[in-house]
């Protein structure tokens, strides 16, 4: 079986998870279902990243010890994306020993090999975003944090270096070749403009100062120092594969994160493998900012949109409307989007409510209207209607699916997702083409084998629409296949079980999975019921 690797960035602990700590990893998630539903054994991994300093600044706030207040919050995480229904594998903590040990043995043989080396380091340090500025940059933005606008604070220290400065031509060839794919094209060009700048040496330790809490990674050959935690953090994504069971699954397919951490993903980590000499991961995918009523959310602006805030929609709106909804809203591409109650409710209105739910609920009714809930027939998957259109919806059924799987291969999620409600809609419009209830009422044999080509076509599409959807809304699609007693999942009554054939066979027209005469679609509960538009937003208090 293929196999498939995907990682979302590990979240710092220093506060609790909010709507851009769920995009991303609901965008793996739904990657990583795809990829389940292509047949593919996955791999997801996700998990928090707590040996930073303003863990430890912000556990101080809190009076608490860092690793209490990294627990604290790393059970937030955990919660949160058990509620969004996020189908990881693990959960890495860099915390434990199982990422600790492996990520200072990979330091060591950074040094052995004399890729990190000792040497004197001056720059200016970025306290709020944990990272050293060249001086360059610390200048043009005025010696202070371009992302937080605090203060730089000058620090020399006596620092192991990691050599970036031998992988430039290297890097630059892994690119250009498209070997190491980085998506989306403007964010690769970015990448490429930078490195063409040159790369330097990377400082990857920090001295112990004595009124440091004891807090990080030790450099292995020199208890003097801790690694630095962007170093070790990156690591994450191999040390929790380093093993004999799972070693199968590295390199990683994809690194998803935002556009704000791509520079560590698609040139240090991958020079820090060269130097391992590990493959290099395939695809590093870095979408935009969610942004809130048009606003760039910020901890001073407290315009963050916290997960609280999601669960109030997911229980007024079901979690998959959510998923839904950042899934094909958000800011997949290049640029930023909006998070916004009206934005929701139309999304939520037109694609779910009277989009799927209903052509879903208006078949089911006709078949038990005019068949007594029974396909009298295995779909052609062409009908005529009286005007003379003719609507071929196996052909769409399956530009669909060939569609999806394309998309789901050059991470265009949104675009996936959208094959199916695209398919949804070609129902309706042949449903209103082809007027199935005007023609049931002449109740003769032809007009009622019409009725039932019509028919049969549109639950074949349904069924194959809502295998597309899955991935975005694994609930509601299960949901559909109980009532209609389609049998795709191991486990019928498990949204999250696997599932029985891969997405060419269960998708087949006609195939194996497909309904035949007799089978019986059962009408069940709405699934997403229509909204006023006018009523408030869910609030989180
Ligand atoms: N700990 C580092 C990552 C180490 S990975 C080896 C870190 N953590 S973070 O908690 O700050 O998370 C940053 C990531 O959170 C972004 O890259 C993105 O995935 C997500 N987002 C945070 N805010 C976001 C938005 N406003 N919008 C979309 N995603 C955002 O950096």
């Amino acid at each position: 079986m293929e196999r498939f690797y995907v990682t979302t960035p590990i979240y710092y602990v220093n506060d609790r998870p909010h709507i851009g700590h769920c995009y991303t990893t609901l965008l793996a998630d739904v990657t990583a279902r795809a990829e389940r539903l292509l047949g593919r054994e996955v791999f997801f991994l996700t998990g928090t990243d707590e040996h930073a300093e303003k863990v430890v600044k912000s556990a101080a706030d809190h009076k608490v010890s860092p690793i209490e207040w990294a627990d604290r919050n790393a059970a937030e995480f955990r919660k949160a994306f058990a509620a969004m229904n996020f189908s990881n594998d693990d959960f890495v903590r860099t915390t434990e020993e199982r990422h600790k040990k492996r990520a200072a043995s990979y330091i060591q043989r950074l040094v052995d090999s004399g890729d990190i080396e000792l040497g004197d380091y001056e720059g200016w340090w970025d306290a709020s975003q944990e990272e050293y500025l060249t001086e360059t940059v610390a200048k043009r933005h005025d010696f202070k944090s371009p992302v937080t606008n605090k203060p730089l604070e000058k620090r020399v220290e006596r620092n192991y270096f990691f050599r970036l400065d031998r992988y430039e031509a290297r890097l630059r060839e892994e690119i250009d070749s498209g070997r190491l794919r980085i998506l989306p094209d403007a964010r690769r060009n970015e990448v490429l403009g930078r490195l063409n700048q040159g790369l330097q040496k990377v400082p990857v330790s920090r001295r112990i100062r004595p009124e440091d809490v004891d807090w990080g990674i030790r450099m292995p050959n020199d208890p003097d120092h801790r690694i630095y935690v962007w170093i070790e953090a990156l690591s994450n994504y191999l040390t929790t594969v380093d093993n004999d069971a799972r070693r199968k699954f590295w390199p990683a397919d994809v690194h998803m994160m935002a556009k704000d951490i791509l520079w560590f993903h698609a040139v240090i980590w991958p020079a820090m493998l060269l130097a391992l000499h590990e493959p290099l991961p395939r695809t590093v995918y870095a979408h935009g900012y969610f942004v809130a009523d048009g606003v760039k959310m910020s901890k001073s602006l407290g315009n963050f949109i916290e997960i609280d805030r999601l669960e109030k929609y997911a229980e007024r709106f079901h979690r998959d409307a959510v998923r839904w909804y950042l899934a094909t809203q958000g800011p997949t591409g290049a640029s930023d989007a909006d998070f916004a109650y009206g934005r929701f409710v139309d999304v939520y209105n037109s694609e779910l409510a009277n989009g799927v739910g209903n052509a879903v609920s208006r078949v089911a009714s006709m078949v038990q209207k005019y068949f007594g809930g029974a396909l009298p027939a295995l779909a052609t998957g062409v009908v005529t209607a009286g005007d003379g259109t003719t609507f071929d919806l196996r052909a769409r059924a399956a530009e669909a699916v060939r569609g999806f799987v394309e998309d789901i291969g050059e991470l265009r999620l949104d675009v996936a997702l959208r094959r199916g409600i695209g398919l949804v809609e070609e129902v309706d419009r042949m449903i209103t083409a082809t007027r199935p209830f005007t023609l049931a009422k002449a109740e003769t044999d032809a007009a009622m084998a019409q009725v039932g080509e019509i028919l049969t076509t549109c639950a074949e599409s349904l069924r194959i629409a809502t295998l597309l959807l899955a991935p975005a809304m694994p609930e509601k699609s299960a949901e559909v296949w109980r009532n209609w007693n389609v049998a795709v999942l191991a486990d019928p009554r498990d949204a999250n079980a696997r599932f029985v054939a891969p997405l060419a066979e269960l998708a087949a027209w006609g195939g194996a999975h497909s309904m035949r005469e007799g089978h019986v679609l059962e009408k069940g509960d709405a699934l997403f019921l229509r909204a006023d538009p006018t009523e408030p937003a869910p609030a989180s208090s």
